[in-house]
């Protein structure tokens, strides 16, 4: 039975019942016992001809046989009805020692024992209203491969990324974050393009929105897109980034993205005092129903390889540490939660996931607001390439690391397996 080796995670959109399937692996096959454990046990009672011969009682229980006191009265005369057997012990291989069993009175196995148990004390699970898809798009036509992303693209704006976004409502996932590549010609020292209302994000989530009006349009709100010199700041001529004049820019392009219809906008440039800030510029245009997550713990991380080459956005000099966290801390996540909540965050995200559950179950104990973990391009690409050279189980290890963030106190996950996720959710295989 298949049912065996599968990770069973039910969960719930709407009406619409997903159950996570995986596919089996043969070691959990190798693993069943040979024999059935759960025999159904069936009492089997022969109907007595005076029980139908016997007008002077009549309904249902009549035509059925004997009644309940023929029956006791029967067991109690020693006449007792056939039964299945006792089942014989199942046999242990030859070669087996013989040994006496433990003197535990603790096996956690046994509520292991069965697929039926596992999924009645699973704890944590997953369901594709939880994901939220990570899309790249530009002003071309053509759906453009991004080589270090293996199954994503640069979508054409206009075609591509409206399918992208069909395909994946189709599995339950209704949340998307854009991220746009902007041509060369458009980005400065200040990067003001982030706020030109007319921008490709903005002109985007118009159209999302007029096509599907409950789709939830989460957007990046960092310069690094339309930064000639690829920081998320802007950058003084010996090379510090100004905090400040940056959280000035990013009020506008917050606003910006607003304007066009944006349900959540998501700082990840990590300059100090931003998320106060664009509440206050949000407020101040009447923007008060939009969210923002707050990118609250994210680290100098070299996992951010691929997606830098998704937008050709690699800084031009230096690194981002001076804003970036450093990747060995973890007391500092807090000092970042107590800015972003006293700021009004609606959101905490923590940035990569994987490497960083620490700090996700760290923000999950310390704050009652919702939690973000990102999975970042480095990890979806570390693990589609496993799969491709056949070093792993590409689907599996994606449900696995998916259910780890959940586990560790995620309540949304930005992923680039949100579609396929889904598919896998839903039982589908493509
Ligand atoms: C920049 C930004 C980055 C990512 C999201 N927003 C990269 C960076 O900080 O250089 C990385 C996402 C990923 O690697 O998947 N504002």
């Amino acid at each position: 039975m298949a049912s065996a080796a599968m990770l069973n995670a039910p969960c719930n959109i709407g009406a619409v019942k997903f159950e996570v399937k995986l596919k089996p692996s043969p070691n959990l096959f190798c693993a069943r016992p040979s024999v059935k454990l759960n025999r159904r046990r069936v009492l089997t009672i022969r109907a007595s001809k005076e029980g139908h011969d016997n007008g002077s009682s009549s309904g249902p229980l009549r035509k059925m046989g004997l009644t309940d006191e023929e029956c006791e009265a029967a067991v109690v005369a020693g006449n007792v009805p056939e039964a299945p057997p006792v089942p014989p012990k199942p046999v242990a291989p030859a070669g087996t020692p013989l040994v006496s069993s433990l003197p535990i009175n603790r096996r956690p196995r046994r509520n292991r024992r069965s697929s039926v148990a596992r999924a009645a004390f699973q704890e944590t699970n997953i369901s594709p209203a939880n994901l939220v898809y990570p899309l790249f798009i530009h002003e071309g036509e053509e759906d453009t491969p991004i080589g270090a992303m293996p199954g994503c693209y640069r979508l054409g704006w206009r075609h591509g990324l409206v399918e992208e976004v069909a395909k994946a409502r189709d599995v339950g996932v209704n949340s998307i974050v854009l991220f746009p590549k902007v041509p060369d010609a458009l980005k400065t020292s200040t990067g003001d393009e982030a706020y030109n209302d007319n921008g490709l994000v903005p002109r985007t989530i118009r159209l999302l929105k007029d096509k599907y009006p409950d789709l939830v349009i989460y957007t990046d709100v960092a310069l690094d897109p339309y930064s000639s010199d690829g920081h998320d700041g802007i950058v003084r001529e010996d090379g510090v980034i100004m905090n400040d004049e940056t959280v000035h820019q990013l009020c506008k392009q917050a606003v910006a993205q607003a304007r066009a219809g944006a349900d959540v906008v998501s700082p990840s440039d990590m300059m100090d005092g931003r998320v106060g800030a664009i509440r206050a510029a949000l407020d101040a245009e009447g923007f008060q129903h939009v969210s923002i997550m707050s990118y609250t713990a994210k680290y100098a991380s070299s996992f951010y390889g691929p997606f830098r080459e998704a937008l050709d956005s690699n800084p031009r000099f230096g690194d981002k540490k001076t804003y970036q966290m450093n990747p060995a801390n973890y007391r500092e996540a807090l000092v970042e939660l107590q800015a972003d909540e006293s700021e009004g965050a609606d959101i905490l995200l923590v940035k990569p996931g994987l490497p960083y559950l620490d700090i996700i179950r760290l923000l999950r104990d310390k704050s009652p607001l919702p939690i973000a973990a990102y999975q970042v391009s480095g990890e979806y690409s570390m693990i589609k390439a496993g799969g491709v050279l056949k070093m792993i189980d590409e689907e599996r290890v994606m449900m696995e690391s998916l259910m780890c963030l959940r586990r560790a106190g995620a309540d949304i996950i930005l992923t680039y397996f949100a579609l396929q996720a889904g598919r896998c959710m839903c039982g589908e295989k493509r």
